[in-house]
């Protein structure tokens, strides 16, 4: 197993669902980070594709210019999905209780999961239903910061580094054979040093785990 019991503890043990309940129309992540992001998408979403958006809200972070054949939506509160502009559909799923996706095989080329993967508490199920649903050749792209809902986010997470994050969702795509080798994106937040010189946080440094399905 990639993870034992307490690595997949919450501190905040609640049902999920209870968490979601109210919308958050806001940003998790600042302009920079959603900048980088926007334009990882750019470069490497492909026009006129499937796309699911696994553990969404209100936003997407897509290109506006880029138009894709359907987006698929995931997350835990409707309202907020009701929001984003770029759904085609969407579907409410506690991911810590129920980990298959009701989503029919290779039918995707790309899934996109953005500041969220530290709350899953079976990783390794989700990854293998990532695989399961992309089609081959298909892209996934996980994207986090340092920033987290530390109530809800798995312990693996909470107490490692921004390294140790970056090293453990490498095991995630690792433990799923038909994945090819991760690629690492890893970029500074912007002008950290002048943020924290006029009194304010330095920043979203932006890690991103690419991989696709090879087989
Ligand atoms: C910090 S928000 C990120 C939302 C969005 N991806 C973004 O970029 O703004 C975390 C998201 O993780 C998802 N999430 C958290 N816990 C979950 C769970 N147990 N099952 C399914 N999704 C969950 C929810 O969709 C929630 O909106």
């Amino acid at each position: 197993m990639l993870l034992n019991t307490d690595q997949r503890a919450k501190l905040d043990p609640s049902d999920d669902t209870l968490f979601y309940e109210q919308p958050r129309l806001v940003t998790h992540v600042d302009e920079g980070f959603i900048q980088k992001l926007t334009e990882l998408y750019r470069d490497r979403l492909q026009p006129n594709t499937r796309i699911l958006d696994l553990m969404s809200s209100w936003v997407s972070h897509l290109p506006d210019e880029m138009q894709f054949e359907h987006v698929e939506g995931h997350g835990m509160n409707a309202q907020e999905l009701d929001r984003n502009p770029r759904l085609n559909h969407y579907f409410l799923q506690n991911l810590n209780q129920n980990q298959q996706l009701p989503l029919p095989d290779q039918s995707f080329d790309a899934v996109l999961n953005t500041v969220s993967v530290q709350y899953l508490q079976y990783p390794e199920a989700i990854f293998t239903e990532i695989y399961r649903i992309l089609k081959p050749g298909g892209l996934c792209i996980i994207s986090f910061s340092n920033r987290m809902f530390y109530q809800k986010a798995i312990q693996a997470w909470r107490d490692g580094t921004e390294e140790s994050r970056v090293d453990l969702v490498q095991h995630y795509v690792n433990a799923i054979p038909g994945f090819s080798p991760p690629e690492v994106i890893t970029r500074p937040a912007n002008f950290p040093m002048l943020l924290q010189l006029l009194g304010m946080p330095g920043g979203d440094p932006f890690y991103a785990i690419i991989t696709s399905r090879v087989a």
